[in-house]
């Protein structure tokens, strides 16, 4: 999103290069394969490679904070990059001019809508993750509570567990324990969340949707252990994260009745997890990954590990300001080290803004 920001405040068209994506998402809106093959006629003088894996943030944020064309004075710029900071672009008082001139503001190109507009999975995509398409239907249906868990553990997981499928063996079992051990907090901030949120949407609604529907009946068995139910449907959970193991461990243990989905297809089949960079061109995780990304959207609230970008762009998508809960609990080599390495703590809710704010920190 930063780099279709850059595209467009510098006057560029955006080209995707991504072995397989077309597999799993469109661009509706912009013939990026179209500026792919010019880009590629581009002789070597006129392109410049910008790599920003892992990059300090800070740094990124005060390099271009300059002149961009002056920066950046070739026509091709390729980017390879996990780092963004569109609010930043948007907010500076260098590129105001440039913004004002295309009509945005922090606002109309926010993140979400940079998303919204850029994007949509393909149907392959959304098909890969049906289960979890249909569960949230359903929980909409019955104006039911859906919390959005998503626990990032490490790369450690993809090696550990990338391609396996969430096969279920006795390893996996006790890796799922360990981990759900490790992180329990986030779940129990997140059965917090739900009873309350539950409990806050059954009172306005007592006699309208939850004591004259059919649904009502039908809110005993659907409550669960973990849910609390209050008259209604739900609290549900979707679980997701970088660990099939642990995503099947939390599921059993919140309880099957308010799980909507944790990576589990129909016919016992889990979707796998991966990493672009480490699993190359593995088509059906990627779609997987892209499907799930977009549903988890459309949760009610977001519960999700601070430092990963998955879930926060994900739940920045839904554009909500009373959503968005972050958990801290990394310490691994890119954390901010002006945070107490040993904070294991959720908060929230945070606005987008915020959320933009705090991530432009490294936080
Ligand atoms: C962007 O502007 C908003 C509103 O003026 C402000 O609250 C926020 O802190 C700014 N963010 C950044 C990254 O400068
Ligand atoms: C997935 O697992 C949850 C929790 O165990 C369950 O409620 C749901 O029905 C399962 N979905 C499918 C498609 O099997």
């Amino acid at each position: 999103m930063t780099v279709l920001l850059f595209a467009i405040l510098t006057d560029r068209a955006l080209a995707i290069d991504w072995p397989g994506y077309t597999e799993a998402f469109d661009t509706p809106q912009l013939n990026v394969a179209a500026a792919l093959k010019l880009a590629k006629q581009a002789p070597a003088s006129e392109v410049r490679r910008i790599r920003w894996l892992n990059s300090n943030r800070l740094t990124l944020r005060e390099q271009v904070e300059t002149d961009l064309d002056a920066l950046w004075p070739e026509r091709v710029l390729i980017f390879q990059s996990n780092r963004g900071f569109s609010q930043g672009l948007l907010n500076s008082t260098r590129h105001a001019p440039a913004v004002a001139a295309r009509h945005l503001t922090p606002t109309t190109a926010q993140f979400g809508c940079l998303v919204n507009f850029l994007i949509r999975p393909t149907e392959a995509a959304l098909e890969r993750v049906a289960p979890l398409r249909d569960a949230l239907a359903v929980a909409r249906a019955r104006a039911a509570v859906t919390i959005g868990v998503h626990v990032r553990t490490g790369d450690a997981s993809f090696d550990a567990e990338a391609g396996a499928g969430g096969a279920k063996s006795d390893d996996e079992a006790r890796r799922g324990a360990e981990l759900y051990e490790a992180h329990a907090f986030i779940f129990e901030y997140a059965t917090r969340l739900g009873k309350q949120l539950t409990h806050a949407r059954a009172r306005p609604m007592r006699g309208d949707v939850l004591d004259s529907s059919a649904d009502a009946d039908r809110s005993g068995d659907a409550g669960g252990s973990a849910g609390g139910s209050a008259g209604g449907a739900g609290p549900y959970y979707v679980l997701l994260g970088d660990s099939p193991a642990l995503r099947r461990h939390a599921a059993a243990t919140l309880g099957e009745h308010s799980v909507l989905y944790w990576g589990n297809s129909t016919g016992g089949a889990t979707v796998g997890v991966g990493h672009v960079a480490r699993q190359p061109g593995d088509v059906a995780t990627l779609q997987s990954a892209v499907g799930e990304h977009w549903l988890y959207t459309g949760c009610d609230s977001f519960v999700f590990s601070s430092h990963s970008g998955y879930p926060r762009t994900a739940a920045a998508r839904a554009l909500r300001d009373d959503a968005i809960h972050t958990c801290f609990h990394y310490d691994g080599p890119l954390f901010n080290s002006a945070q107490r390495s040993t904070a294991r703590e959720c908060s929230g809710p945070w606005s987008v803004a915020a959320l933009g704010d705090r991530h432009a920190a490294g936080l």
